[in-house]
C-alpha cells in the first residue's frame, strides 16, 4: 500500500539511500578485513629476526594494511638487507585512510604530479648495488607513495627491484610507466616481480605467500 502510493522523488530518495548503504557497506567491510589482516600479519613480523644493515641491497617499501610488508620483510631477511618502511600518514587504516586512497590513487592518473607525502622522503642509496622497491596496487597501478619515492631519488647504476602485492589484478601500462620514470632517473636494470593474493575471501595465508615469493620470485631474483 505504502509503496504504491510513493511518487518519483520518493523512489529515487530510496535509491540514493540504497546505493549509499550499500558503498558504505563495502568500505566499512574492506576496513574491517583490512584491519584483521595487519593485526595478523603484525604478530607474525614478532617471528621474524631483525635484519641487519647490510650494505648492499636495501628494501624500501610502503604498505597499509601488512601484505606488502610481509614480502618486504621477508626479502630483507633473505638478501640481508637494510629494510625502511616509508610512512603516509594520509592512508592510515579505517574508512577516512581507505577513501583518501582511492581518491589519490584516482587523481594520480589524471595528474601524476599529485603526489602524497611520505616519510622519509629521500634516502642515501648510495651504498647499495640492488635497491627493491615495494608496494600494494591500488586502482591498478602501484600505489601513490611509491611514486613520491622514486620522484625524490635517484637510482644512479642500480639494480631496481618493483615488488607488488594484489589481490587480482594491476595494468602493465602502469608498470611501464614506473620502469621509464626509474630508468630515466639512473637506474642499470628493472624488474617487476608482482604477487597475486586473491580475491578478498579467498586469499593467500601469509605462509602461502611467502611460499609463493620462494617458488616464483627467488629463481629470478640475483643475489647481491
Ligand atoms: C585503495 C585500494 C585500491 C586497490 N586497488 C586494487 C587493484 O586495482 N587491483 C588489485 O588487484 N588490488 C587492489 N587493491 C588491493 C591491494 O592491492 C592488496 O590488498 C594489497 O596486497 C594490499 O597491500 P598492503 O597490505 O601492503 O597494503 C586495492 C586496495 C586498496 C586499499
Amino acid at each position: 500500500m505504502v509503496l504504491k502510493m510513493m511518487s518519483f522523488p520518493h523512489w529515487f530518495a530510496l535509491a540514493l539511500a540504497l546505493v549509499a548503504i550499500a558503498v558504505l557497506g563495502v568500505l566499512f567491510g574492506v576496513t574491517w578485513i583490512e584491519n584483521y589482516q595487519a593485526r595478523h600479519l603484525k604478530t607474525d613480523s614478532a617471528e621474524i629476526p631483525v635484519v641487519s644493515d647490510s650494505k648492499r641491497a636495501a628494501v624500501i617499501y610502503f604498505s597499509r594494511s601488512g601484505n606488502t610488508a610481509l614480502a618486504a620483510r621477508h626479502l630483507a631477511k633473505q638478501f640481508d638487507a637494510r629494510l625502511v618502511e616509508l610512512q603516509a600518514a594520509e592512508y592510515e587504516l579505517g574508512v577516512a585512510g581507505l577513501t583518501n586512497a582511492l581518491k589519490d590513487a584516482n587523481a594520480l592518473k589524471k595528474r601524476p604530479q599529485a603526489l602524497p607525502d611520505i616519510v622519509p622522503s629521500a634516502i642515501d642509496l648510495s651504498s647499495y648495488d640492488i635497491v627493491y622497491l615495494g608496494s600494494p596496487i591500488w586502482l591498478y597501478s602501484p600505489a601513490p607513495p611509491i611514486w613520491t619515492f622514486i620522484e625524490s631519488n635517484r637510482f644512479d647504476g642500480k639494480d631496481v627491484v618493483l615488488f607488488n602485492t594484489y589481490n587480482s589484478n594491476y595494468s602493465q601500462e602502469w608498470i611501464e610507466s614506473f620502469r621509464s620514470k626509474v630508468m630515466s632517473r639512473g637506474a642499470r636494470s628493472f624488474l617487476h616481480l608482482p604477487i597475486r593474493r586473491g580475491r578478498m575471501t579467498q586469499q593467500k595465508t601469509p605462509d602461502e605467500m611467502l611460499e609463493a615469493i620462494d617458488t616464483h620470485w627467488m629463481p629470478v631474483i640475483e643475489r647481491p
